[in-house]
């Protein structure tokens, strides 16, 4: 039987606008990512332009990215800048060395990244190295991508093809330094910090009247719960940062994968329970990093940006593990919604997530298998969510039940709202039960109609699309949504992502 769960929306009492970033991707030179993923080159028979595929450019157009952050990860910190610039068939051919160790060619460097960007009208996050290299050649990064002067760097980006300065919205300072970006400790990193910070020149931090460097410093932040890491790194070094990452993956168990426990399709109930149980935990590990933050910058002018999240689970069967290559079903839609839901109650402190990663990786977008693509469920709700994206936060007032599984609980529905740009409410909703449908009665404080619904769903619980094959799982219209006076009413089927509109 159907049970109805009761509860109210602020509709008069809008909260923080969404940053429409946490709608971000993130693109590293990892696996069928960028080469095959987003570059073919302009020699492929494979539809492009100037070297990046047509297919996938109009499929992330239409969610609206709105900001990338490349070229990695762990990636980033070995990575010269200078390799991928200039004639390609001059660009020297490096081992990447975190990343199953085969060969990265340079063609997809810093003109072609920022090609891609503005092809799908997106913001650009640049990461660059702190652990393998020097404030100098971040500097001299910054200076080739911004300076509008007629210094010998920019007239060397003139001479590759690019008169006009391009635009750096964001720069990440270092990626897991605790990790692979070096295993620093945080009182380290944060020295190093301040130093690649100094001579950032942040809007002309010197002698000098130079704007052009206004991008946010993303500071290396946390992984998961270590907020020791967050505490120190703000506590010795908030100045040197605009906002600070954090990383949280969706891994069985909490664990990196141990094959066979966490696989992307063909899970056991158990492995169903255990990752929508990991993605509830987003919510704990943001109020941790938040509680340090808010000690240390009680005014939040410092961001958190989950800079990398999404599922992780074993490879595919036969690809390198080292490509991180993985299917992505309806099990990963409700942990996109679940967490973008999350990320809405928390948009005065979270002010970026780019998710892990857009294409053939990880929680992807889009996989693609020569000149085929899939979008995936992930990807659907990405689209249906494309109108909360600097939205006004709307509070919703409701008593869900848990699901109780072995000893673990989450909720069983999650529910958010938000009035869009358009002036209309827009409301999600993600029903994780297997088998439960859900009534949501929802009081509105005022009379409004239902002029959308659109629900994403199936019978099968690792749904998932195919490149080539024809889609088993998109979104469908969903008409079991009204408003009866001042309340909403929407009877939402068990494992189903719906988004109503109201007017
Ligand atoms: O997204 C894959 C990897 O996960 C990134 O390179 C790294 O930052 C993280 O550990």
């Amino acid at each position: 039987a159907e049970i109805t769960l009761k509860g109210a929306m602020a509709t008069d009492h809008p909260g923080a606008t969404i940053s429409r970033h946490i709608y971000g991707q993130f693109s590293e030179h990892l696996g069928a990512s960028i080469y095959d993923g987003i570059w073919v080159g302009p020699e492929s028979d494979i539809p492009n332009v100037r070297g990046i595929r047509k297919d996938v450019v109009a499929a992330l157009k239409d969610i609206k990215v709105p900001v990338v952050r490349w070229p990695g990860g762990c990636f980033a910190d070995e990575y010269h800048w200078r390799d991928g610039i200039g004639p390609r068939d001059q660009r020297p051919v490096r081992k990447n060395n975190w990343w199953g160790g085969g060969l990265e060619s340079n063609a997809f460097g810093t003109h072609e990244f920022f090609d891609f960007a503005q092809m799908i009208g997106s913001d650009a996050y640049i990461s660059v190295n702190v652990a393998s290299s020097t404030p100098t050649e971040m500097r001299e990064w910054i200076e080739y991508l911004t300076s509008d002067d007629a210094d010998t760097i920019a007239n060397q980006r003139r001479a590759n093809g690019r008169e006009e300065p391009f635009k750096v919205d964001f720069i990440g300072i270092g990626n897991e330094s605790w990790g692979c970006g070096g295993t620093m400790t945080p009182e380290y990193y944060a020295n190093e910090l301040r130093r690649f910070s100094a001579f950032f020149h942040k809007n002309g931090f010197g002698f000098h009247d130079n704007n052009d460097n206004n991008a946010l410093r993303v500071a290396s932040g946390a992984n998961n719960l270590d907020t020791q890491w967050t505490k120190v790194v703000m506590t010795n070094a908030a100045m040197a940062m605009d906002a600070i990452s954090l990383h949280f993956y969706t891994l069985f168990e909490g664990d990196w994968p141990k094959r066979n426990e966490a696989k992307a399709t063909g899970f056991s109930l158990d492995q169903w329970h255990e990752i929508l149980f990991q993605a509830n935990r987003m919510e704990e590990v943001l109020q941790a990093h938040i509680e340090v933050m808010d000690q240390q910058d009680p005014e939040k002018r410092i961001g958190l940006y989950v800079d990398e999240w999404g599922t992780w689970y074993d490879v595919e069967e036969g690809t390198e593990p080292g490509f991180l290559y993985q299917q992505n079903t309806l099990r990963d839609a409700l942990v996109a919604a679940t967490t973008l839901n999350i990320f809405h109650r928390h948009t005065d402190r979270v002010r970026m997530a780019n998710i892990a990663q857009t294409v053939n990786v990880l929680q992807a977008m889009l996989l693609t298998d020569g000149e085929k693509m899939a979008k995936t469920p992930t990807y659907y709700v990405f689209k249906m969510y494309v109108p909360f994206q600097d939205a006004n936060f709307i509070p919703v007032d409701i008593k869900v039940p848990m699901i109780k599984h072995k000893g673990k609980r989450y909720p069983a529905v999650s529910v958010t709202a938000a009035t869009g740009k358009d002036g209309r409410i827009h409301v999600g909703i993600a029903n994780l039960s297997l088998d439960q449908n859900y009534t949501l009665e929802l009081d509105l404080g005022n009379v409004l109609t239902v002029t959308e619904g659109t629900i994403l769903t199936h019978a099968a619980l690792d749904a998932h699309n195919i490149p080539g094959e024809q889609e088993q799982i998109m979104p469908h219209v969903f008409d079991a949504a009204s408003v009866v006076g001042e309340h909403l009413k929407a009877s939402v089927p068990s494992k189903s992502v719906v988004v109503l509109t109201l007017q």
